[in-house]
């Protein structure tokens, strides 16, 4: 919302090409409830209402995951108090937005490298059951949500993503209400990658829905125009490969300016990793995704997200 309100300019750009919003960091936990039962909902609200009041499904973001975990909360405490509380936390946000927010992020990043689970609070406190758990929780919340398992470096074929490939199966195994698997897509320029299509296939074969849903390519500074194609080549890559596969529902961009991205601050070194550079003068990435979608229209019939 800082952003929307600090650049009219920003403001119209988002509302003019984008039919859906994902909160950066609005609905992370920390922000949400910075101290214990002190809710900070405001802007998580205006966000919804944004998207409503635009006509942008609205993707929740994100219910458990291992950073932004509020301050208060102190591992020490025994298992049923953390248990609760994070069951609270699901239902309480689940169900505020119910009905508003079309898909959730239920879980985020709960791989290691290797395709394990990774060692987190919830891991430690509740056992491998909190991820089944979680998605219960926020079914429950909110029946009609689209529930998703979201992941970064799972984007082709890695140890990673056979890892996330096995717990996605085993999940709907035994019957958690996970729908759908979001694959980050945070990319590097020169990294490509392998059998994006086919990987992204293999998850749809298990009756879930995928997304792209926080992408960006980063550059390693200086930018050059050979660096901005390759960039440009990855966005397209990415879409086709989503476009491809039939239930692949949404395709997100993590940020859209070059002015404001988080690439600037968390990756020393690194930057220009949007679509539109940082006057929001579109980018050969942003021409690619448009003539990308232009190719397809006709073709397909690309549903809107939320649309059912
Ligand atoms: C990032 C935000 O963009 C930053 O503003 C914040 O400081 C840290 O989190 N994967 C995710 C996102 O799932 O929540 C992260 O967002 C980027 C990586």
């Amino acid at each position: 919302m800082k952003l929307l309100d600090a650049d009219p300019r920003f403001r119209d750009t988002f509302t003019t090409n984008f039919n859906a919003l994902t909160a950066e960091n609005a609905m992370k936990w920390r922000n949400l409830e910075p101290t214990r039962g002190g809710y900070n909902w405001a802007p998580s609200d205006q966000l919804v209402e944004f998207g409503q009041a635009h006509g942008q499904a609205v993707y929740g973001h994100t219910l458990v995951w291992h950073t932004a975990v509020p301050s208060w909360i102190d591992e020490s405490w025994d298992t049923e108090t953390i248990r609760d509380l994070l069951r609270n936390h699901v239902s309480t946000v689940v169900g505020r937005y119910r009905g508003k927010v079309w898909a959730w992020d239920v879980v985020n990043e709960v791989l290691d490298e290797q395709g394990g689970l990774r060692d987190t609070i919830w891991l430690r406190k509740l056992g491998p059951g909190y991820i089944a758990d979680a998605f219960r929780w926020a079914h429950e919340a909110d029946p009609n949500a689209r529930l998703f398992i979201n992941e970064y470096g799972t984007e082709g074929r890695t140890r990673k993503a056979d890892g996330l490939f096995r717990l996605v199966r085993e999940l709907r195994a035994v019957g958690v209400p996970v729908h759908g698997v979001g694959f980050q897509s945070h990319l590097r320029w020169d990294r490509t990658p392998d059998d994006t299509t086919g990987n992204l296939r293999r998850f749809a074969d298990l009756g879930v829905s995928v997304a792209i849903t926080e992408m960006d390519v980063r550059i390693t500074l200086q930018v050059t125009t050979e660096k901005l194609q390759r960039q440009e080549r990855l966005y397209r890559h990415m879409l086709r490969a989503c476009l491809t596969v039939p239930t692949c529902e949404s395709f997100t961009v993590w940020g859209f300016s070059d002015a404001t991205s988080w690439i600037n601050t968390t990756y020393p070194d690194h930057g220009a990793a949007c679509v539109f550079d940082a006057d929001l003068e579109p980018k050969p990435a942003y021409d690619a995704l448009v003539e990308t979608l232009r190719e397809r229209r006709g073709r397909v019939d690309v549903p809107s997200p939320g649309s059912g």
